[in-house]
């Protein structure tokens, strides 16, 4: 079949857990997605990104899946879905579906079996490696660090072998290179692709092919010391072609998630005719304030940032298609991390000015449309996420309490998943009851309701600039280019096409700045698109944060224009 052409497309990513409670226990569910559907609908994206919404014991909040065939309890049935699935396309809104498919829970069927012997229809079905031997002790088959949780291996006593998962404990990997493992994931996919989805997001999907001799990694890296054995590994492309013929039958969109794989390595998924990709979640935007994860945090720096923006829209044009995003589930907040919470309203807007008009397929995160900042809870008791607490146990145990907490307010992805902030009301409109994680105090000023008030809201401009970006062809399909590589505190960057020139400006400063045309513009030929402060802007002066889209006819007219 067919597919449809994602690359007009902005999705919406919603964590269901905080999204919306519509039944009143605490918890965000289906029927809060239902009766939120208008909402997405009118910020004028065109589809829905869930993250896993599968019966999960929550070891990793839904990363963890025990079913791949229906929908946890907290959050509906599969009539439910049906009845979501339904509204969504009436409201001409697409809706993918997250493929975690690297590793599922331990409380799943095939684990429980996998784990009883090693001779079952299940016992391939996981990455079961036998104990080294040092005298009497016992040790791992090899010296791999998880992303989560201590050691990569855990020790399965029944079978007397250890069993690995690259992420938490309860997250044990899939033996990818079992055929039938392979048959159960296009199984899986043809199930919620014959229900009606369009397509997935793919979990780690860079993972799932291991070194065959899951060899040693380098003894003193914490954390991803495995991670060149397990990373775009040997037999990759080959599942990859695998998955890629049933998403075609189906037209199916497929976005791959792929931690810390260069755009070189990219290229090879999302370019050519076998292009087994469609596009791709890059990391390397996620760090212009840290160093690998946002636990190894440094002050951010914008030409680390513009850099990788380039490096991909550079790499990518005329090839390829970019997934762009400045949040998601995994990271938190952007203003917190490159904007300014005391320019909250200024810096919000630009930021969304900075990724929204690269050439690429937005994706804005729950809440980020309406400038949710980082949460900053007392004590490491109220945090949820496994990934946070254990980078609290682990990093920098000598240091004081003040300052470990510190680390867990710049760097965890909690911030990233307290409850949506709807309105000034208990539990900011979230639920009538209690809600499951602690809501973000700033709600009475930060909300929905609020900003739907506001036309120079950050809301309002998420709006104003998807529409934009749709009814401009430039914006879709014209070439990037970049100036000022270096500039510490502007980022500017062309899109142009035979019909024009857009020039996007954006200060992250707190103070006023300069600049200059480039070559080949002139202030009379200027246009302005859009602005984040009210009025007219002035050209050769930024505000704290501004952002301005500001356009000129093709370049042949020298910046005249009639
Ligand atoms: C991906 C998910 C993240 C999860 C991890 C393990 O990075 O986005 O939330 O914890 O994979 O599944
Ligand atoms: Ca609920």
């Amino acid at each position: 079949m067919e597919q449809f052409d994602f690359r007009r497309m902005s999705f919406y990513q919603i964590w269901i857990r905080s999204f919306a409670d519509g039944n009143g226990d605490g918890i965000g569910d289906l029927w809060g997605v239902y009766d939120k559907l208008e909402y997405i609908a009118s910020l004028g994206v065109d589809g829905i990104w869930f993250s896993p919404i599968y019966p999960s014991p929550n070891a990793d909040y839904g990363y963890d899946i025990s079913n791949y065939r229906d929908i946890h309890p907290d959050y509906g049935t599969l009539d439910q879905f049906r009845r979501v699935l339904d509204r969504a396309h009436a409201l001409g809104l697409r809706v993918i579906m997250d493929l975690v498919i690297n590793h599922t829970s331990d409380e799943h069927p095939w684990f429980l079996e996998s784990r009883k012997s090693r001779t079952g229809p299940y016992s391939d079905y996981y990455i079961w490696r036998d104990p080294k031997w040092k005298g009497e002790a016992r040790l791992p088959p090899n010296n791999w660090y998880s992303q989560f949780e201590g050691l990569a291996w855990e020790y399965g006593p029944e079978r007397e072998q250890f069993y690995l998962h690259v992420f938490a404990k309860k997250q044990p990997d899939l033996n990818m290179d079992n055929p039938k493992v392979r048959e159960e994931v296009k199984g899986v996919m043809r199930f919620w692709l014959d229900l009606g989805v369009d397509g997935f997001r793919e979990d780690v999907i860079t993972f799932i092919s291991k070194h065959p001799e899951l060899p040693d990694g380098i003894p003193w890296l914490p954390v991803v010391n495995g991670m060149p054995f397990y990373k775009d590994g040997p037999r990759l492309m080959e599942y990859l072609r695998e998955f890629r013929e049933v998403a075609r039958e189906y037209g199916a969109l497929q976005i791959g998630e792929a931690p810390m794989t260069p755009v070189k390595t990219a290229l090879i998924y999302l370019t050519g005719e076998e292009r087994v990709l469609d596009m791709m979640i890059q990391f390397d935007t996620m760090t212009a304030d840290c160093f690998m994860t946002e636990f190894i945090h440094h002050p951010f720096s914008l030409p680390k940032l513009k850099r990788a923006f380039s490096r991909w829209q550079y790499a990518l044009e005329g090839k390829g298609w970019n997934a762009l995003y400045l949040e998601n589930h995994d990271h938190p907040r952007v203003i917190s991390r490159y904007g300014s919470e005391e320019y909250w309203r200024e810096s919000g807007t630009m930021l969304a000015a900075a990724y929204l008009f690269q050439k690429g397929t937005p994706f804005i995160y729950q809440g980020q449309e309406l400038g949710m900042t980082n949460v900053r809870l007392g004590s490491i008791e109220e945090y949820q996420d496994v990934a946070t607490i254990n980078a609290y146990h682990s990093f920098r145990r000598h240091q004081p309490e003040k300052k470990r907490m510190r680390h867990v307010h710049i760097a965890s992805r909690d911030s990233a998943r307290t409850p949506v902030q709807w309105n000034g009301s208990a539990n900011a409109g979230f639920s009538t009851a209690r809600p499951w994680f602690a809501v973000n105090p700033n709600y009475r000023e930060i909300n929905a309701e609020k900003e739907e008030a506001d036309e120079g809201s950050i809301l309002n401009f998420y709006r104003r600039c998807l529409r934009l970006r749709k009814e401009n062809d430039t914006l879709l399909w014209g070439k990037y280019r970049e100036y000022l590589p270096l500039h510490p505190r502007i980022y500017l960057y062309e899109r142009s096409s035979e019909a024009e020139r857009i020039l996007v400006v954006c200060s992250f400063s707190k103070k006023e700045q300069e600049w200059k045309l480039p070559e080949g513009y002139s202030p009379e030929g200027c246009t302005p698109l859009l602005c984040n402060y009210p009025g007219e802007p002035v050209l050769g002066r930024l505000r704290p944060y501004e952002a301005l889209v500001l356009r000129w006819g093709p370049a042949e007219e020298k910046g005249g224009e009639a």
